[in-house]
C-alpha cells in the first residue's frame, strides 16, 4: 500500500525554471529485482548482476569523463539497472514498469511510434492517447541543458548517452502517478523515438540523480532513501521519497552520515580506507580521492550490483581474504563471473569478520559476510562481490549487493548520505 501526504509548495527555488509544478512528495514505493521471479540459480543470478555490473560501469564512467564519443553500433544484451518500479503516465492512466536509476539526468519514456524499441510484452506510452501530454516549445532552455545535447542533434530534439547505449527523442509535459493511490503529479519528461541499448525490458527510466530534470529536482524531494532487501531474498525492496526518508533509529551512533562531495551533480562521497575484523587495510587514501580528470573518486550508485575498487585496493583485499578464508583460490570466471573466488570442501563456508568502508565524517558502513561474500552450495563456490578496475580503471563504485539490509538515505537537501543497517525484509 502506498502512504501517501502529498502537499503543494507555493514557492520554489528560483534557481529552478518556473515551469516546474512544485509539488513535495512523500511515498514509500516498491522495488522489484530485475530478476526477480525468474528460474535462475544462484550462480545464475549472480552471474547476470556482474554482467550488469560491467555494463553499468562504462556508463557510470563515460559520464565521469563527459565523454560523447560512445559508440552506439554495439549493442550489449546485458542490461545496466537492477530495479523496476511500478508507475502510470498520461491520462487515462497506462501503468507502465520502468527502472530505478540514481545515476543519471533525465525522466524518460518510450513513446510511440518508438524505433528500436524493446516492445515485447510491455506497455508503450502513446501520447496521441493521452489528453494531459504537451510538448515543450522548441525555444525551452532545457533544450540547451548541457547532459541532453552530448552529441550534436537536431533542433527540438535531445541524445542522451549511456555508455555505449542511447536515446533520442524530444521533451515534454505529462501526468506521472508513483504508486497506485498516488495523485499525478506533473512532469517535464524525455519522450524517446529512438532507444538503443537493452533497458531490461523496461518502459522508462524514473532517474533520481540531482540533475534539474530529475524526479528528485522536479518534486523538489529534499531526500530519498532505499532499503534493498538480500541478494537471495524473494521480498520486494522499499524507495522512499520526501519526509518518509528518515532514519528509523534514533541513536545518532547507528546512523551514519558522511557528506556528498560538491564537485558535481553524481553521488560521490569521500572513503578514506577499509578494514576487515576491526584491521585497517594497506590501502593509502589517495585512492579513492576524487580528480575528474583521472576519473578517480567514490561513487555510492543503486544500479550497480557488485563494489568496484581500484585495481590497487582490490589487491590487497584479495590478499587478506586469502590469508582469513585459507582455501585455494579457485578460477571460476567462467562459471560464476566473479573475480575472486574460493572452492569449498566443505559446507557451510568458513566465516568471515565484517568488512567496514570508512568514509569522512567518521562514517562506516559495517557490512556482514553476507553484504560482500557469495557462497554457493551447490557449485562450492565462495567468491568476493567486488572487482577491480580494468584497463587502468580507477574508479570506485559502490554497489548495491554491499548495500543489503541498509537503509541508505540520499539527504540531498542537505547533501549528506546517511545509512543504518536494517533487515529490509521487514522494514
Ligand atoms: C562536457 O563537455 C561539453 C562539451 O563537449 C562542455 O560544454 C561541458 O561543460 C562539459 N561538462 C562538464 C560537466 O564538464
Ligand atoms: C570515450 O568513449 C569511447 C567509445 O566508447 C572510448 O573508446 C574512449 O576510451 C572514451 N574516452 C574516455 C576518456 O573515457
Ligand atoms: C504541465 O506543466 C506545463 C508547464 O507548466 C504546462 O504547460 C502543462 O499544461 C501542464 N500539464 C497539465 C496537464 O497540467
Ligand atoms: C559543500 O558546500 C556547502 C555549502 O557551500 C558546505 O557547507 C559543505 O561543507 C561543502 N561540502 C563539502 C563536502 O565540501
Amino acid at each position: 500500500m502506498a502512504h501517501l501526504f502529498l502537499f503543494t509548495l507555493l514557492a520554489l527555488s528560483s534557481s529552478l525554471p518556473s515551469i516546474f509544478a512544485a509539488h513535495t512528495a512523500s511515498l514509500h514505493l516498491r522495488l522489484t529485482h530485475v530478476d526477480s521471479g525468474q528460474p535462475f540459480s544462484s550462480t545464475g543470478r549472480i552471474h547476470r548482476l556482474v554482467q550488469r555490473s560491467h555494463h553499468r560501469r562504462k556508463v557510470l564512467e563515460s559520464r565521469l569523463a563527459n565523454n560523447s564519443s560512445a559508440s552506439f553500433n554495439v549493442l550489449l544484451k546485458a542490461s545496466m539497472f537492477d530495479y523496476f518500479i511500478e508507475y502510470s503516465i498520461g491520462t487515462p492512466k497506462l501503468p507502465v514498469t520502468g527502472v530505478l536509476d540514481t545515476g543519471s539526468e533525465v525522466v524518460w519514456a518510450k513513446c510511440q511510434p518508438c524505433e528500436q524499441c524493446d516492445h515485447k510484452g510491455i506497455s508503450i506510452y502513446d501520447p496521441s492517447k493521452s489528453s494531459t501530454f504537451s510538448k515543450l516549445p522548441c525555444s525551452s532552455p532545457l533544450y540547451d541543458y548541457q547532459p541532453l545535447k552530448s552529441v550534436s542533434v537536431p533542433k527540438c530534439e535531445y541524445v542522451y548517452v549511456y555508455g555505449s547505449a542511447m536515446i533520442n527523442g524530444f521533451l515534454a509535459t505529462e501526468m506521472f502517478s508513483l504508486g497506485a493511490e498516488s495523485p499525478t503529479v506533473n512532469l517535464t519528461f524525455g519522450c524517446n523515438r529512438l532507444v538503443k541499448g537493452t533497458f531490461s525490458g523496461a518502459s522508462g527510466v524514473v532517474d533520481l540523480g540531482q540533475g534539474k530534470l530529475s524526479l528528485v529536482s522536479q518534486l523538489n524531494l529534499g531526500r530519498f532513501s532505499y532499503c534493498l532487501t538480500p541478494f537471495k531474498s524473494s521480498s520486494k525492496s522499499h524507495l522512499l521519497l520526501g519526509d518518509l526518508a528518515s532514519a528509523k533509529k534514533a541513536s545518532s551512533g547507528e546512523v551514519q552520515s558522511t557528506p556528498f562531495l560538491n564537485a558535481t551533480d553524481q553521488y560521490y562521497v569521500a572513503m578514506r580506507g577499509i578494514s576487515i575484523g576491526g584491521n585497517l587495510l594497506p590501502i593509502p587514501a589517495s585512492v579513492f580521492e576524487y580528480n575528474k580528470e583521472e576519473s578517480t573518486g567514490v561513487l555510492v550508485d543503486s544500479g550497480t550490483g557488485q563494489t568496484q575498487l581500484p585495481q590497487s585496493a582490490f589487491d590487497v583485499i584479495k590478499k587478506e581474504l586469502q590469508s582469513l578464508v585459507g582455501l585455494r583460490v579457485k578460477d571460476m570466471s567462467k562459471t560464476v563471473g566473479l573475480d575472486l573466488c574460493f572452492g569449498l570442501s566443505s559446507w557451510p563456508p568458513p566465516p568471515l569478520p565484517d568488512m567496514v568502508f570508512h568514509f569522512d565524517n567518521g562514517a562506516d558502513m559495517r557490512m556482514p559476510q553476507m553484504n560482500y561474500m557469495f557462497a554457493d552450495k551447490r557449485t562450492r563456490a565462495y567468491c568476493l562481490v567486488m572487482r577491480p578496475g580494468q584497463n587502468g580503471d580507477k574508479l570506485t563504485i559502490i554497489g548495491n549487493y554491499q548495500q543489503q539490509n541498509m537503509h541508505i538515505i540520499y539527504d540531498v537537501a542537505s547533501r549528506m548520505l546517511r545509512f543504518e543497517s536494517t533487515p529490509c525484509e521487514s522494514f
